[in-house]
């Protein structure tokens, strides 16, 4: 097991953000001051863009538990079902209900210039969580805090280039378009690319990851290694590697992201070769983020969570003591 470095994270887009206080006027705030009054309940709208994944699950659990009442919050939660029209309308309904913050976990990267300019015009500050906007809107959001996907996509480039160099290597993508994708694209490529033999989006869910591996194996049958966006789709390419007659882990090797418990039981089992972890569990530091933001109090620009990696030496006492 090892421990990422400290991760040089690329510019966002819409750069040059700041821990601004945004005005608010929420109900029960003070609009001169544009913070929320003390003692009252924090009214957050959290748009989670679905429940395709053990990650997505496990990161849902981890806010809801976090942003709770007893902790002074009014968690207003809706499940956009992996579609960007249903969270710009949860985004506008949080508009409507004059929320004193809005945080959410957007799907893909672009189509939020729109929302975002409105929810800066009403004078909502927002939370991005987890994947990242690509918006013409100046200074669309307060915070960000997530992984760094492109080191994930790093590290596993550089565990292939240095354990599986003759690979021939099939890319299982994540949804295309959204900043998880992106940029693990981007940083394996960067190390690995040259073994690249084939790529293709199983949405990071496990059912569309075994559909487009079966169709893989069929287009690139010269495939040895498969690195898959998250553990899902993993999870599923080994039922189409096992369903053509291979072995996953030997004959076609499996390089995953994520580290959910499924995930690390199939390092354990041998049927993937590598994991290289994204944390979900980060809803403690979103709602310290949120109750500053509301308060009108400085944050960072981005919060990067620390992620692990794991290879076939992580034990069956690691994945029974996983949290999620
Ligand atoms: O944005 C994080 C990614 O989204 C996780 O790796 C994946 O499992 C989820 O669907």
């Amino acid at each position: 097991m090892s421990t990422f470095p400290s991760p040089s994270r690329r510019s966002f887009v819409a750069a040059g953000l700041a821990a601004a206080v945004w005005g608010l006027s929420a109900c029960g705030g003070d609009e001169s001051t544009g913070t929320a009054a003390a003692g009252d309940a924090v009214s957050v709208g959290f748009s989670q863009l679905g429940a395709e994944s053990g990650w997505r699950t496990a990161n849902t659990e981890s806010v809801k538990a976090s942003l709770t009442t007893a902790k002074g919050f009014d968690l207003k939660f809706v499940d956009a079902q992996q579609k960007q029209e249903n969270q710009i309308k949860a985004l506008r309904d949080f508009i409507a209900q004059d929320v004193d913050v809005i945080a959410f976990s957007p799907v893909i990267e672009t189509g939020w210039d729109e929302v975002l300019q409105e929810i800066k015009d009403a004078g909502i500050p927002v939370v991005l969580v987890d994947r990242t906007v690509d918006t013409s809107v100046e200074d669309p959001y307060t915070t960000w805090i997530g992984a760094d996907f492109e080191q994930e996509g790093k590290t596993a480039g550089e565990w292939v280039a240095k354990n599986a160099p003759d690979a021939k290597v099939f890319e299982l993508q994540g949804t295309l378009g959204s900043g998880a994708q992106v940029d693990r694209e981007k940083g394996f490529n960067a190390v690995a690319g040259n073994q690249v033999v084939g790529k293709a989006s199983g949405n990071f869910t496990r059912a569309e990851g075994k559909t487009a591996v079966e169709a893989a194996l069929q287009t690139y049958p010269e495939t040895t290694l498969i690195f898959t966006h998250n553990d899902d789709m993993g999870l599923g390419a080994i039922e189409a590697v096992e369903a053509a007659g291979k072995t996953p882990g030997k004959d076609v090797q499996i390089v995953s992201v994520d580290g959910v418990r499924d995930g690390l039981q199939a390092l354990v089992d041998g049927k993937f070769n590598y994991v290289v972890e994204c944390n979900p569990v980060f809803g403690t530091q979103l709602a310290e983020l949120v109750k500053k933001v509301a308060a009108g109090e400085d944050v960072p620009e981005e919060t990067i969570v620390k992620d692990e990696a794991f290879d076939q030496t992580t034990t069956q006492a690691t994945v029974d003591a996983r949290a999620y």
